[in-house]
């Protein structure tokens, strides 16, 4: 069976064609541009591939993404209508991304960032961290990664809060949802973790407005994608002293252009898009599952909800 690996760059494919072809060597892998036959190429495995390119394939019956953001395959203009869309979830991926935020959570509580100033300057200053018990970190987004990284947090002894489309109830954790919820929940959050999906209702969701409505002194962990933040307001917010620091792991343009201020702003920690990745041994068996789900007509994995746009 003839399946179309596309990736941005390639050479990726050299990375998953072992992995995947070991789980079914009945795998016809099709690396683009060189995929043949159009009319052969059933299923399609790709990552930012290339916007026009998935219309040429009358058989398509699948297309498998090999991350969990699904914003790229949408905004493709010529996406072939009723061609069902899957997304990745993974056990080590959501780990990867509950760490990340522990990580810069943590950071932040403990003052991490001023000690290490302090030892470089050889002074020795006694510094409190907040109660972790009235200190709430606010999650946009409660889906896969969102409710791992609430629960792992609020296992520390934060407050956990959230914020969904749909409503919830949780434990151990405040939720909020909709536009209604948003700002009673900002009004809370001395840290605030970005885990949404990039859709035309959450793009630009962290700008002036929403960052006013953060508590002073406020830090913003972003790990989603950079569509979410308009930089200049979060910019302005960390001039003024209103926001204390931002981590931010994704950007609209990767890597950020070499005069970005992002990249020496003192309160700005830049990581290159490394939260949460996909490994070919971890995610390829999903990908093959799904492949052969989709031949056979059977239900699929993970599938995205196109007019919902996650
Ligand atoms: P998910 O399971 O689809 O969860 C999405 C969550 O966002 C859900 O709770 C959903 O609400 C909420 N949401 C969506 N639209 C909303 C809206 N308009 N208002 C309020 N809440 C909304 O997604 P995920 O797997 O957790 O992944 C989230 C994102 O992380 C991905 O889309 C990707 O962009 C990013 N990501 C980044 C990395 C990295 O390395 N930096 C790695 C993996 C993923 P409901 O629960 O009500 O549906
Ligand atoms: C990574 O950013 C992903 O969406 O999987």
């Amino acid at each position: 069976m003839a399946v179309l690996v596309q990736f941005s760059d390639g050479h990726f494919f050299d990375d998953w064609a072992p992995m995947l072809r070991a789980l079914d060597p009945t795998l016809d892998l099709r690396n683009w541009p060189d995929f043949g036959k159009a009319e052969e190429i059933e299923a399609a495995v790709v990552w930012r591939h290339v916007y026009g390119s998935l219309n040429q394939f009358p058989n398509l019956k699948v297309i498998c993404n090999v991350g969990a953001g699904v914003e790229h395959i949408l905004a493709d203009p010529e996406l072939p209508d009723g061609v069902p869309i899957t997304r990745v979830i993974d056990p080590r991926m959501t780990g990867a991304m509950s760490e990340y935020m522990i990580l810069h959570v943590l950071r932040y509580h403990r003052r991490l960032d001023e000690t290490v100033r302090n030892q470089a300057a050889k002074v020795w200053e006694y510094l409190a961290p907040d109660n972790a018990a009235t200190t709430t970190i606010g999650i946009l987004g409660l889906g896969e990664l969102g409710l791992d990284a609430a629960a792992k947090i609020g296992a520390l002894g934060f407050r956990m809060a959230g914020w969904s489309r749909t409503k919830k109830t949780l434990p151990g954790i405040e939720t909020f949802h909709g536009t209604a919820g948003l700002k009673p929940f900002l009004n809370q959050c001395k840290m605030l973790i970005c885990l949404l999906p990039l859709t035309p209702e959450t793009a630009s969701i962290i700008n002036a407005e929403t960052l006013a409505a953060l508590p002073q002194g406020a830090y913003v962990i972003n790990g989603a994608r950079g569509g979410h933040v308009v930089d200049a307001d979060l910019i302005a917010a960390l001039d003024s002293g209103h926001i204390a620091g931002a981590t931010l792991d994704v950007f609209p343009i990767e890597p950020p252009a070499q005069d970005d201020p992002y990249w020496t702003h003192p309160r700005v920690t830049i990581t290159p898009h490394n939260a949460a990745d996909s490994f070919p041994e971890d995610v390829a068996p999903q990908l093959v599952e799904n492949i052969r789900r989709a031949v056979l007509g059977e239900e699929l994995l993970n599938v995205v909800m196109r007019d919902r746009g996650y």
